[in-house]
């Protein structure tokens, strides 16, 4: 069943309360692939219902990005989403969720929304964060499902919940890779297949910088500049950010001796992608 107005699903979840049912909510942008239904199965395990919003939010992207061209496909997603388990989508108009002469925002401060993403793109997580806020008071989730994709994302969201004592659980879910460990995300069909190819360094790189940390090098300093260097052997790879910091503090580190995270942005052509890899001792 697809929902398009706040009101309509406030009765869905009102009803649902009503007779005792949880409630399992995954928040995404839409052009469902395997990454995005991960969660929603992963919700469907764990909860009587599941709720999948489908929103483009263009208060998270800054004025010279994609929200314009964000790929959109909602009868594809319909059909994705509830084969995987979803009961409703939730697909709001942007009038429906910024109501006029709104002038509210949610903003978590400090290390963990200003470095990373937050650096490069400095009103992106005040944009997440306000329309997760809005998504949870409208369906009221026992429990709301985020990818490690963006680990950064989780780790605000997280601490968001905390810091203002909301009643849902953060549940983290693993990152979804190609067959050649390219972390699935909406825009990898913007990529050709030269960018494509040589986006698999990401995930390589980061593979790398944990095989050398498990060998017993601690150093930031030398890790970041392992990744770096083997990004850069790919001719299309522009870095914008090769990083290591605690996690999920975000805290600068010189050593890695607690859980941290070793964390990139590269663009291939016009294509910015991300990735990750917590850095933890061998199990
Ligand atoms: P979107 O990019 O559509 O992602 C929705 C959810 O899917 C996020 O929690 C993201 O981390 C997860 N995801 C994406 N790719 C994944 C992959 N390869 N493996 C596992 N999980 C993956 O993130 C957003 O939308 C928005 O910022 C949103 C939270 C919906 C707020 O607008």
């Amino acid at each position: 069943m697809v929902i398009n107005t706040k009101d309509e699903l406030k009765r869905f979840i009102k009803n649902a309360h009503e007779e005792q049912k949880t409630i399992g909510f995954v928040p995404t942008m839409g052009f469902l692939h395997k990454g995005h239904l991960s969660l929603v199965k992963k919700a469907k395990e764990e909860n009587q219902l599941v709720v999948v919003s489908i929103f483009v939010n263009p208060t998270q992207f800054g004025p010279t990005e994609d929200f314009e061209t964000y790929p959109r496909d909602i009868q594809t997603d319909t059909r994705l989403a509830m084969e995987a388990g979803a009961d409703v989508i939730f697909n709001p108009s942007t009038e429906e969720m910024y109501v006029p002469g709104s002038s509210t925002w949610v903003e978590v401060e400090g290390d963990i929304t200003s470095v990373l993403c937050g650096a490069s793109r400095p009103t992106h997580f005040r944009g997440v964060t306000t329309v997760v806020n809005m998504l949870f008071n409208i369906v009221e989730p026992d429990k709301a499902y985020f990818g490690q994709k963006d680990a950064q994302q989780a780790a605000v969201l997280t601490k968001m919940v905390q810091d203002l004592h909301m009643n849902v659980e953060i549940v983290v879910c693993p990152i979804v890779r190609e067959a050649d460990g390219v972390a699935l995300s909406s825009r990898n069909i913007y990529l050709n297949k030269e960018e494509r190819e040589q986006a698999a360094v990401l995930n390589r790189s980061l593979q790398l910088v944990q095989e050398a940390y498990w060998k017993g090098e601690k150093s930031v300093e030398v890790l970041t500049e392992l990744i770096v260097k083997n990004i850069n052997q790919m001719p299309l790879a522009e870095i914008d950010y090769v990083n290591i910091y605690a996690y999920p503090s975000l805290k600068t580190i010189a050593k890695v001796e607690e859980k941290a995270i070793a964390a990139v942005a590269v663009k291939f052509g016009k294509t910015r992608l991300i990735d990750n890899i917590i850095l933890e001792k061998r199990k």
